[in-house]
């Protein structure tokens, strides 16, 4: 597709900055009270974490799950996720989420900051990815950057899809797909694709759960 190589260079992003990647934790109180969210949020049963990268989230929310099956395609943040995160309840797959297929159902699907990293003509595959990994009654609970964080990224113009400009340490830039949804429009897109959905938001992140169209039995 024509994003292939913006989606490549996404990757390559993520893999020569696992090093850095946790920084904005340690530093802002505003990530540090988005990670405490997911004690109110409905994380039950066998959880299937999209992206997980150095796995901020996965310790949170295997102490809520049964199991937590954490994908990614960084090798480089996958190391670093394992090392936080021993639990005989965790396993890491290393996979290319826009070709990776679950191979069974799970309870809860939850991803932080990867739906702003999927291009818009790859929601929909996205979407009935997910609906097709949740059981009965499951739910998918997503969390990400509202408009507000566009004020803090390089936006470029002229992309195969929404994007900014990341720079590492060693000053190498990457362009990254960034897609700052806005709740309403997110609300509307998901309703209109038969979902039940439910977005709130804090300060300048939003907090969804949502739950598939059901399926004619
Ligand atoms: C913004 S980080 C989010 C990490 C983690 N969920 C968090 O909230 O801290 C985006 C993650 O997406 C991963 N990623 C990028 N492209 C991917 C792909 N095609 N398949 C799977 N993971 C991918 C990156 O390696 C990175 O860890």
């Amino acid at each position: 597709m024509d994003d292939d190589a913006l989606l490549a260079e996404q990757m390559a992003y993520y893999r020569a900055g696992a090093a850095e990647y946790d920084r904005p934790y340690a530093k802002y109180e505003d990530l540090q009270r988005l990670l405490a969210v997911v004690d109110d949020l409905p994380i039950v049963g066998d959880v299937l974490e999209l992206a997980c990268g150095t796995g901020q989230w996965t310790p949170l929310l295997a102490a809520r799950a049964r199991s937590v099956t954490a994908v990614d395609a960084a090798a480089e943040v996958l190391a670093l996720a394992r090392a936080r995160t021993a639990s005989p309840t965790v396993q890491f797959l290393e996979a290319d989420l826009f070709a990776w297929q679950p191979p069974r159902r799970y309870d809860t699907v939850f991803f932080a900051f990867w739906l702003s990293h999927v291009p818009p003509t790859r929601l929909p595959d996205l979407w009935n990815t997910v609906a097709a990994a949740l059981a009965p009654g499951g739910k998918a609970i997503f969390i990400d950057d509202g408009p507000a964080a566009a004020a803090y990224e390089e936006v470029l113009a002229n992309q195969p899809a929404p994007a900014s400009l990341r720079r590492l340490d060693d000053g190498s830039q990457y362009r990254i797909v960034k897609v700052f949804h806005d709740t309403q429009t997110l609300t509307d897109d998901l309703t209109g694709l038969g979902w039940s959905v439910r977005i709130r938001t804090m300060a300048g992140n939003f907090i969804g759960i949502a739950e598939p169209p059901t399926t004619p039995g």
